[in-house]
């Protein structure tokens, strides 16, 4: 198949630990795309407030230090299950900026509206250059709504917060599983709830619930919807969406 006629931005937007990351970075690079998570820039900016000493909650505080933090992204530099590094203040904190500390205050970060802001515009060139697989919560809804293959992930809370306990046992951290839990539960109703950019799915998104799937069996499943928009046949009017 020829991939120019594959979508040139794909956005994929859901809760926490719903499987974004894997199928994103599957997707980029069977199709030799950028994979871009954006998640990152809100975990950056929460990690330099909490180094700082400033306060979540202080919007003005927030939006200040969103607009001025130099965060960089580069290609991994270690291979140690990490697809990019970041780099904010000289420091790589690509696992810093994924500790419980930033998981739980990560939120509150996003919801001002003012962070939201100075976020936007570096998210909309990057994506908009296209060639892109570009994930977060508001992608398809907000940053790139003219993106033209748009994927809403989701799992039911116990399986997300299972995911992401084994993800963080594995990488040394004592955590509890309740704790993982109610961390998560607390994060999805900020995210969902907040008044700009809340988590839920574009009207066009393609919605696929993985609980009990595998990510092979995830990136099987969408892989086969691509190349049936990149190839449409007359009989494929009635695809569900
Ligand atoms: O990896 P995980 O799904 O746990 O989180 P993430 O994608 O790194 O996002 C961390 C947090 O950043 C989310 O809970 C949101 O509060 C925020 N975020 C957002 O508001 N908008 C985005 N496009 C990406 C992340």
């Amino acid at each position: 198949m020829d991939a120019r006629s594959f979508p040139l931005m794909i956005a994929i937007d859901g809760p926490a630990a719903s499987g974004k990351s894997t199928l994103a970075r599957r997707l980029a690079e069977a199709l030799g795309y950028l994979y871009f998570d954006t998640g990152v820039l809100y975990r950056a900016v929460t990690w330099a407030a909490l180094q700082r000493g400033l306060s979540p909650r202080d919007e003005a505080a927030m939006t200040r230090l969103a607009s001025e933090l130099a965060i960089d992204v580069r290609p991994p530099s270690q291979a140690d299950g990490r697809s990019n590094d970041v780099w904010v203040d000289g420091q790589d904190v690509t696992w810093a900026i994924r500790s419980p500390e930033v998981d739980a205050w990560v939120a509150a970060v996003a919801a001002h509206p003012g962070v939201r802001q100075a976020l936007l515009e570096v998210q909309r060139r990057i994506g908009r250059q296209g060639r892109v697989v570009m994930v977060g919560r508001d992608i398809g809804t907000v940053v790139l709504p003219e993106a033209d293959f748009k994927i809403y992930l989701d799992a039911s809370l116990e399986e997300r917060a299972r995911r992401r306990y084994e993800e963080l046992r594995a990488r040394g951290q004592p955590v509890s599983f309740d704790e993982v839990l109610a961390r998560m539960r607390a994060r999805d109703r900020t995210d969902a709830g907040r008044s700009v950019a809340p988590l839920r799915p574009a009207p066009d998104a393609w919605v696929l619930v993985t609980d009990g799937l595998t990510p092979d069996q995830v990136f099987t499943r969408v892989w086969d919807v691509l190349q049936r928009r990149a190839a449409p046949h007359p009989s494929d009017g009635a695809e569900a969406s």
